[in-house]
C-alpha cells in the first residue's frame, strides 16, 4: 500500500505549525514565565530553542522523513542496527503523549467554557476571584473536599473529546486542517488586536520589563532551566512521537531544514507575543490594584484565564472580540489536542493492525475516562502534578535517551547528513555540537536536578 503523503510544503507546514501553536502558547508560556521570574525565564527559553529546539526538529523531520514510519518502529528499526531493543522508546514516548492528551483536554474544557462566558463577559469585574473561586470552586477547597466533581467542567470537557473523537475517527484533512487555515491567522490578528490596546495601558510597559528585563541572578537556578526546556519541548511538539508521524507523510522532495526553522520561529514567535499580552495586562492590573505584579493573579496556572478576560472588559465591542478570541484559541486547543490523540493511534494501528476506526474509539474512550480525574475539585492540584512530572522528568527523560541513541551510538552526522541532502541552504556543525553535547550535557545535568529532588 503507497503511504499517505501531505498534498503539499503549505500543508505539512501548517500541519506542524498546527500540532505546535495551542494551549502551550497562550496558556503555558505565559504561566511558565510568572513562575519562574519572568526575564530569568525568557534567556533559558531562547537558548533551549537554539541548543534543542531547532535540533531537535531537523532531527525528528530527518527521521519521519528517511524511514518512513511511527516511533516505535523507528526505535525498532535504529536499535536493529545495533542489535538492540528499543521499541520501548516509542511506546514510552506515545505514553507520555498519552497522558498530555488526558490533561491538555481539561485546558480546552475550561477554553470552551469562557467562550460561553465571554458573549456576555460573565466573568465580571473581577476575572481573578471569577476564574479560581467561581469557576474552579477552589474557595471552598478544604482537603475533605477534593474529590468534588464538576458538572460543568466535565460537560465542557466532553464536548472537546466529542469533536476531537470525530476528526481522529473520520480523518483530520477536511475539517480540522480548513479550519486552522482560517483560524490560526485569526488568533494571530487577534492576539495583535488585543496587543495594541493593552500596550496603551498605565503600568503595561511594567509588565513588559518584567518579562523582557534579565535577571542574571537567577540564571544559576536549575529550576528555571528544566523549566524552559520543558517548555520547548512541549510548545514543539518534539519528543511525543508525533512531528516524527506528521513528518512520515512527507513527500521524498521535500525542504527539511527550511520547514523546520519555519515550524520553530513561527511558534516561538506567537508565544512571545502572548507573553507581551499577559504582561502587558498583568502590568496594568498590578498599578491598578497597587500590589507588586508577582500577586495579581492567585496562582500562575490560571492566569492566561485572568488576564484575557481583563483586556477584552476593556475593547470596544467585547461582545464581540471576546468570542472570536476564545473560538480561535479553542481551534488552537483543539487542533493540537487532535495531534496528540492521532500519534496515540498511528502508533497502535501500525503495531497491532487494527482498523483506524477501532483504535480511535478505543484511545478516546480510554482517555475520556481517565480525563474526568481532572473534572474533580482536586483536579487543579492533580494537573500541576502531572504537568510538572511530564515536562521535568518524563520528557527529559526521554528525550535525553533519544538524543544519546542516535548521535552516540549511531552516527553523530547521520541527521545532519540527511537533512543537507534534502535542503537548500545547509546547517553546519552547530548542530552536531547541540545533539550530542550541548543539549545532553544540558538535560542530564536538569534530570539529575530534578531525580535528586522528587526522590
Ligand atoms: N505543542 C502544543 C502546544 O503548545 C501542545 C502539544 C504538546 C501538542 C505535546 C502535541 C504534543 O499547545
Ligand atoms: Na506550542
Amino acid at each position: 500500500m503507497k503511504r499517505e503523503q501531505w498534498n503539499s510544503r503549505v500543508g505539512f507546514i501548517l500541519a506542524a505549525v498546527g500540532s505546535a501553536i495551542g494551549l502551550g502558547n497562550i496558556w503555558r508560556f505565559p504561566y511558565m514565565a510568572y513562575e519562574n521570574g519572568g526575564g530569568a525565564f525568557f534567556v533559558p527559553y531562547l537558548f533551549a530553542m537554539v541548543t534543542a529546539g531547532i535540533p531537535f526538529m531537523i532531527m525528528e523531520f530527518s527521521l519521519g522523513h528517511k524511514l518512513k514510519k511511527t516511533a516505535p518502529r523507528i526505535f525498532n528499526q535504529l536499535g536493529a542496527n545495533l542489535g538492540l531493543r528499543l521499541e520501548w522508546l516509542g511506546w514510552f514516548q506515545v505514553f507520555i503523549a498519552a497522558i498530555i492528551a488526558v490533561y491538555y483536554v481539561a485546558i480546552i474544557g475550561w477554553t470552551l467554557s469562557f467562550l460561553g462566558f465571554s458573549f456576555s463577559q460573565s466573568w465580571g469585574d473581577d476575572p481573578n476571584a471569577f476564574f479560581f473561586e467561581q469557576y474552579l470552586q477552589l474557595g471552598n477547597n478544604s482537603p475533605t473536599n477534593l474529590g468534588q466533581f464538576q458538572w460543568g467542567i466535565a460537560a465542557a470537557m466532553s464536548l472537546a473529546w466529542a469533536i476531537t473523537t470525530m476528526a481522529v475517527f473520520t480523518g483530520v484533512k477536511g475539517g480540522i486542517e480548513r479550519a486552522s487555515k482560517i483560524m490560526m491567522p485569526m488568533l494571530f490578528i487577534m492576539v495583535l488586536v488585543l496587543i495594541t490596546r493593552v500596550l496603551l495601558l498605565p503600568g503595561a510597559l511594567s509588565g513588559l520589563n518584567y518579562l523582557f528585563e534579565p535577571d542574571f541572578s537567577r540564571l544559576l537556578d536549575i529550576q528555571v532551566w528544566s523549566a524552559a526546556y520543558g517548555q520547548i519541548f512541549f510548545t514543539l511538539s518534539v519528543g511525543f512521537a508525533i512531528m516524527l508521524a506528521y513528518s512520515s507523510y512527507l513527500p521524498t522532495k521535500a525542504d527539511i531544514n527550511n520547514n523546520a526553522f519555519m515550524t520553530v520561529l513561527i511558534n516561538c514567535g506567537f508565544s512571545i507575543l502572548a507573553g507581551i499580552l499577559i504582561f502587558g495586562v498583568l502590568g496594568y492590573m498590578a498599578e491598578q490594584q497597587m500590589k507588586p505584579l508577582t500577586e495579581v493573579v492567585s496562582s500562575g496556572i490560571g492566569l492566561a484565564f485572568v488576564t484575557i478576560p481583563t483586556a477584552i472588559n476593556l475593547m470596544p465591542l467585547p461582545q464581540l472580540l471576546g468570542p472570536l478570541f476564545f473560538v480561535a484559541l479553542v481551534i488552537a486547543g483543539l487542533s493540537s489536542h487532535i495531534s496528540i490523540i492521532e500519534a496515540v493511534i498511528s502508533a497502535i494501528i501500525d503495531k497491532f493492525h487494527l482498523p483506524r476506526k477501532t483504535a480511535a474509539i478505543i484511545v478516546c474512550a480510554v482517555g475520556y475516562l481517565v480525563s474526568m480525574a481532572f473534572a474533580t475539585s482536586g483536579g487543579l492540584l492533580l494537573l500541576d502534578l502531572v504537568d510538572y512530572f511530564i515536562n521535568n522528568i518524563a520528557l527529559l527523560l526521554s528525550c535525553l535517551v533519544e538524543l544519546l541513541i542516535i548521535t552516540w551510538m549511531l552516527k553523530v552526522n547521520l541527521v545532519r547528513r540527511h537533512a543537507n541532502h534534502c535542503s537548500e541552504f545547509h546547517v553546519g556543525r552547530w548542530l552536531e555540537i547541540c545533539l550530542q553535547i550541548v543539549s545532553p550535557a544540558i538535560l542530564a545535568t536538569i534530570l539529575a536536578k530534578n531525580l535528586y529532588n522528587t526522590l
